[in-house]
């Protein structure tokens, strides 16, 4: 076991969420309970935009994922804390409870990516024009292609490429629900889908299309074995597949991911490769 994670953030949040049904986004009286509260989650969410704090992680030493309950309580009082405010982007105009992430300091962000504030992206990260939700951590060199969505709260490892059109799931509600993870070195083939709380381990690469939700079932092609639900394993090359299962009504074909093959550590796949070479002269494919 590893030592019990303590949140960087303050314990106020929690008292905070326990006083919710208080809370009024349109009291701003100085001293006020929302107005307190009003700061205290204007702070949790700078921390998480700076990545000094982050909703979860995979812990190293047990390899287990960790959440941060309190940065999630936190980005969920922002709803109750934060009026709905115009902005303006160019001749585009919006009208949202949460700002948009105003800070990139060395990161490439092409026309048309929008971050929320709060939510980390790594200097290194490339953003093509796509959607990073509040709560979204986005770590070193990963791509994350053109209409590509991260959903709230999900943790996109380091040298990771979201293809064009992937869709990572958000999770905010329940408070104890777990992040969607993908871990470092993945790849997500074009318009794949990864959602509740499902989890790529490290090096895995999901063919275009696939889908993995906490229950999808994952089968190994080689020996048969059924693999833990919804994870890809690391260091494979997986696709979206189907199992016959018998109804009363008959046969019928339900999805499950298919892992085609194993991979060594650290080694890319060869079709994918072409990715690489395309990310290290920043075009996006
Ligand atoms: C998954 C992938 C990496 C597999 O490549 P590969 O190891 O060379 O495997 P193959 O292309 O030989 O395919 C192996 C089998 O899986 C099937 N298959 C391949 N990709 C598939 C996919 N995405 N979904 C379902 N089945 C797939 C093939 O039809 C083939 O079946 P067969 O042997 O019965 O003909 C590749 O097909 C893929 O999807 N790459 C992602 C492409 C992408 O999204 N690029 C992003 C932008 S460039």
């Amino acid at each position: 076991m590893g030592d019990p994670f303590v949140s960087p953030l303050p314990t106020q949040i929690d008292e905070l969420w326990e006083r919710r049904s208080e809370l009024n986004p349109t009291d701003d009286r100085p001293g006020s309970l929302s107005a307190e509260a009003r700061a205290v989650v204007n702070h949790a969410l700078d921390q998480l935009d700076a990545g000094a704090a982050r909703v979860a992680f995979v812990d190293p030493k047990t390899d287990a994922v960790v959440v941060d309950e309190r940065a999630k309580r936190a980005i969920l009082l922002a709803f109750r804390v934060f009026p709905v405010v115009e902005s303006a982007a160019g001749e585009f105009r919006y009208r949202d409870r949460i700002p948009l992430k105003r800070s990139f300091p060395g990161t490439r962000v092409v026309p048309g990516a929008i971050v929320r504030h709060g939510a980390y992206v790594a200097p290194s990260a490339v953003l093509m024009p796509s959607f990073v939700n509040v709560g979204g951590y986005v770590d070193e060199e990963t791509m994350v292609d053109t209409w590509a969505t991260v959903g709230s709260c999900a943790q996109i490892g380091k040298r990771v490429h979201l293809s064009g059109g992937v869709g990572i799931g958000g999770v905010l509600e329940p408070p104890s629900a777990v992040p969607v993870i993908i871990e470092d070195d993945a790849f997500i083939g074009s318009r794949s889908m990864v959602v509740e709380g499902a989890r790529v381990r490290r090096g895995a690469k999901l063919g275009a299309g696939s889908i993995l939700t906490a229950s999808t079932r994952v089968f190994d092609a080689e020996t048969g074995e059924e693999l833990p639900r919804g994870e890809a394993p690391a260091w494979s090359v997986c696709v979206g597949s189907t199992r016959v299962r018998s109804f009363p009504g008959g046969d019928f074909g339900m999805p499950c991911l298919l892992v085609l093959r194993r991979l060594a550590e650290g080694e890319t796949h060869d079709k994918l490769a072409l990715n690489d070479i395309l990310r290290d002269h920043g075009v996006a494919t």
